[in-house]
């Protein structure tokens, strides 16, 4: 069977160490091994560790409904207190406000994958309480002193920065897997070319029309700088798109509506099929928006 890093590995020949490594961590006995993936702004981070979760899940070593969590440690960088009972939850009355016991998202990620981006906005509180998460599968909610809990998590962590200055040499000991994305620079012409026709073909898509693009188009798009990685690339891509719709007179009103980006896996998705997202926590705010297929495979439909 084809798995999504299988599919992956076919368009990205320049991740295939990667790919390698995301698998091995994935199949390690028992429940899969702790990752890092490194790697600058854009260069596909969080759409990673969501084809590490596709692949758990496609090769039955995640259970269909095995949840995936996502927590961005920059959204609490600056309340630890809050920030560590988002993740590992609270006793009603730990501290003014906690009005009732609540879960984190470590026990919501219990059986499946917690993904923690931008993990070296993690304070060291954090990151200690993690290490011994990590080490014994063991934690307690903020405020709870008699029971201790388990859960059953692969995390996986990604950050921008250098690991060895930003994050506690006690927690980086105990990720045995640190996987390393390319720059968009680094990938080469011919993957960058694979990449931006897949957007353009996306963009046709979205909007509902043919879009025929010159050499010229082509070759600036192969070749500006992109600091912000395929990211920006496919912004940039997106705004062109967006004023040649403008400037035919085509007013966003008529794009097809029910289909979207999906934030959760980086895909194009149509609203009502829930499949993929069921049990997990999505971004999306849960309003339904989910995975249909593979961008190429929905794009080449109409281009
Ligand atoms: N290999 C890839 N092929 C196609 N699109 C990709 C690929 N990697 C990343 N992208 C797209 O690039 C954008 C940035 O990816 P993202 O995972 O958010 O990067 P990061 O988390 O490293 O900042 C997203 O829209 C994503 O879907
Ligand atoms: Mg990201």
């Amino acid at each position: 069977m084809e798995t999504a890093l299988d599919r992956l590995a076919k368009s990205n020949k320049s991740l295939r160490t990667q790919i390698e490594q995301a698998k091995a961590a994935v199949l390690y006995p028992p429940r899969g091994m702790h990752c890092l993936i490194l790697g600058e702004t854009g260069v596909g981070k969080s759409v990673f560790a969501n084809w590490i979760h596709e692949f758990a899940v496609d090769t039955g070593r995640l259970s269909p409904e095995a949840p995936f969590v996502v927590f961005n440690c920059a959204d609490y960088a600056n309340n630890p207190q809050l920030l560590i009972s988002q993740l590992f939850g609270v006793k009603k009355g730990a501290y003014t406000g906690a009005e009732n016991d609540r879960r984190g998202l470590v026990e919501k990620a219990d059986g499946g994958i917690l993904f923690l981006d931008e993990v070296h906005r993690l304070p060291a509180e954090g990151q200690e309480i993690f290490f011994t998460f990590m080490d014994k599968a063991t934690f307690r909610r903020v405020g709870e002193t008699e029971v201790e809990r388990t859960a059953q998590v692969q995390i996986i962590s990604a950050t921008t920065e250098n690991p060895e200055s930003s994050l506690l040499k006690t927690f980086i000991r105990r990720i045995p897997m640190i996987i390393k994305l390319p720059s968009l620079a680094e990938r080469g012409i011919e993957e960058r070319y694979n990449i931006v026709i897949d957007f353009f073909r996306e963009e046709a898509f979205r909007l509902g029309r043919e879009i025929q693009i010159s050499a010229s188009a082509i070759h600036a798009f192969l070749a500006y700088h992109c600091p912000n990685n395929i990211g920006q690339l496919r912004t940039d891509i997106q705004l062109t798109c967006a004023s040649i719709q403008r400037q035919a007179g085509h007013p966003a009103s008529q794009r097809p509506q029910q289909w979207r980006d999906c934030q959760y896996s980086g895909r194009f998705c149509r609203r009502g099929e829930l499949r993929n997202h069921q049990g997990r926590t999505d971004p999306d705010g849960g309003r339904g928006f989910a995975c249909r297929g593979s961008r190429t495979s929905t794009a080449n439909q109409i281009v």
